[in-house]
């Protein structure tokens, strides 16, 4: 490398993947149970598969397409959106296939702020989101939730500056498996309207949730859908990760941001994926249904023995998503003495089982740690958990 060459750039501020750190120590100890990563066990609908074998021998399988997504597929996702979510996209927004939700984050970013503008993340997030914000040279400003991980609409509106954009919500919640009830997504939707914000509301777990809990889209209240960029992925509900498809409803006055930003990174999804995205959401919500109650089983398994460890370790509820945000009671972190990280690392390296640090998503203020159960059988989870409960009381 010539001695000369400029080696800084805006990435050096933004946070390695968690994901891959935690996969390094997965890969040097045989035999852990990863309690890691947040996907799901599960493949696509055998439909999906079928439709794109078919879609091989037409020549438009392998062209550049719409930036916005083949029109067969916009359409089955506007009739989604008004069936399921109440988006009638007809009111004034528009629907962009993506390489995922992420990338629809993105281009939502880049659509709606100039650098050192503001966006505000309740804490937990997302840790893509806060990347991808700084990314975008803007800032990620953290807003504490409640105990229960809800949304303090409060401290939330004290973090509001001239400088701010959006607000983003992801619900059900990943890391903490929160679901926000809908007076709650409408009084934040309420906020954002009164000061100009867009609401940026992340919803690719639409379909995970437990006992009953509603999910609840915010860009179904009138008049929200001027403001509101709602968020979707396959990639859970249909078993899809590696498809890469996701999908967003946004402001038709977004449109052409939208578009330059999909152009440049994108051009447009990847056509096959977008044949097999058609076939899976014809197959419909029902696909995810029979898994979605699994997980609800192996959610009780986790909860329980969980509980196990109290005082030790809260647990607060998670009703949605496959996560849990356990919270680690007493002052480990304050004392220096452990931090999540190298907890984290101990659970891999001696007990064989691995989560994520509270920290990756924003923590800070503690010792917390993901647990995800929607990658394994309920026998491996229930083993996986086992080692969790037995590590933490040996290293706590
Ligand atoms: C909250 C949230 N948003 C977006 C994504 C990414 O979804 P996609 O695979 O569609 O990019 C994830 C994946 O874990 C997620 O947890």
């Amino acid at each position: 490398m010539p001695e000369s060459l400029k080696t800084r750039s805006r990435m050096d501020a933004i946070q390695a993947p968690i994901v891959a750190v935690v996969g390094d120590w997965i890969r040097q100890t045989p035999g852990t149970i990863s309690l890691g990563q947040g996907v799901v066990h599960y493949g696509p609908p055998r439909e999906a598969l079928v439709a794109v074998q078919e879609a091989l021998a037409d020549p438009v399988t392998h062209e550049y397409n719409d930036g916005a997504g083949v029109p067969p597929l916009v359409d089955a996702i506007a009739g989604k959106l008004r069936a399921e979510n109440g988006i009638d996209v007809a009111r004034g927004s528009r629907v962009m296939v993506t390489a995922g939700a992420n990338m629809a984050f993105v281009h939502a970013v880049f659509a709606v702020t100039e650098p050192g503008d503001e966006i505000i993340l309740p804490v937990p997030f997302y840790f893509n989101h806060e990347m991808a914000i700084e990314m975008a040279g803007c800032k990620a400003v953290r807003v504490p939730t409640d105990e229960r991980y809800q949304l303090r609409l409060d401290a939330i509106a004290r973090a509001i500056t001239p400088r701010t954009r959006a607000i983003v919500t992801v619900s059900p919640n990943n890391p903490s498996g929160a679901v926000f009830g809908e007076p709650s997504l409408r009084a934040l939707s309420g906020l954002c309207r009164e000061r100009g914000l867009y609401h940026f509301a992340d919803e690719v777990y639409e379909y995970f949730t437990y006992d009953g809990v509603r999910h609840f889209s915010p860009a179904s209240i009138p008049g929200a859908e001027t403001y509101t960029v709602s968020m979707y992925s396959l990639s859970k509900a249909y078993g899809f990760a590696g498809w890469r498809l996701g999908y967003v409803a946004y402001p038709e006055h977004l449109g052409d941001a939208m578009i330059k930003s999909q152009d440049t990174i994108l051009v447009c999804a990847t056509v096959a994926s977008q044949v097999a995205a058609l076939a899976a959401l014809e197959v419909g919500r029902a696909y995810s249904a029979p898994y979605v109650r699994e997980l609800a089983e192996v959610r009780g398994i986790v909860r329980r023995e969980l509980s196990s460890l109290a005082p030790l370790v809260t647990v607060p509820p998670a009703d949605g998503g496959f996560y849990v945000l356990l919270r680690v009671n007493g002052d480990y972190g304050s004392r220096g003495r452990l931090t999540d990280m190298a907890i984290a690392e101990r659970l891999v390296r001696d007990h064989k089982v691995a989560v994520v640090p509270g920290t990756a998503f924003g923590m800070t203020d503690g010792i917390y740690f993901r647990v995800a159960y929607g990658a394994l059988q309920k026998a491996t989870v229930a083993e996986g958990i086992g080692r969790l409960v037995e590590g933490l009381r040996a290293i706590l």
